[in-house]
């Protein structure tokens, strides 16, 4: 039984083609992806997918409302039987109805220690802070922005002379591990829900 993911981007796609590596090098038994979908035709991600011979499909939001967008986005996803979404660097915000349709089956990837930092501009909000540490978060999805239960973290240093270049580059590199490794859990199925607490059973 292989567990078919939709993983939905709006840019470059680095932590896409991580999880599609990590299928690859065999981190992720059972697991399959089965479509990206990108709401920018010029996505770069769309065209690495395409490249490593992934599925893939546009859906612009063209003027509709953020639900009928959506809505267009769960058919997609729903014609290619996907059972887990992860949001890879998806720079929209997901209606109740997306949410309701894959409750606690959708994942966001956000660079920062969550609850601290979250929104757009993660980066320069943990440089202005002056927080000396950071990292990055693996959460399933609510309807919360970047709130919803945290099934994964890894801490990174913040450097003095770090730009959000740099900052962000060295938060990329376990991005694209932890994804994989927080995908892993959720397929598994080896943990429960307690309130916010995700726990991992043995
Ligand atoms: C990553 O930093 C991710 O944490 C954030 O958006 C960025 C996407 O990068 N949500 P990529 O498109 O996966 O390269």
């Amino acid at each position: 039984m292989t567990t078919r993911i939709g993983i939905l981007i709006s840019g470059r796609g680095s932590n896409m083609l991580a999880l599609a590596g990590a299928m690859r090098e065999g981190r992720l038994p059972g697991v399959e992806i089965a479509l990206v979908v990108s709401d920018h035709a010029d996505a770069a991600g769309l065209q690495r997918a395409r490249e490593i011979g992934l599925k893939t499909a546009v859906v612009e939001r063209a003027g509709r409302t953020r639900e009928a967008h959506d809505r267009a986005i769960v058919a997609e996803l729903q014609t290619h039987q996907v059972e887990i979404v992860c949001l890879a660097g998806y720079m929209r915000l997901l209606s109740k109805y997306f949410i309701d349709t894959y409750r606690n089956r959708i994942l966001n990837i956000h660079p920062s220690l969550l609850p601290a930092f979250p929104g757009l501009d993660a980066h320069r909000q943990v440089i202005e802070h002056g927080v000396k540490w950071t990292g990055c978060t693996v959460h399933f999805v609510d309807e919360s922005l970047d709130g919803g239960p945290i099934i994964g973290q890894r801490v990174v240093p913040v450097l003095d002379d770090d730009t959000e270049e740099t900052l962000a580059a060295r938060i990329l590199e376990q991005e694209h591990e932890l994804y994989a490794e927080a995908l892993a859990l959720v397929v598994s199925g080896r943990y429960e829900i307690h309130g916010r607490r995700v726990i991992r059973k043995s």
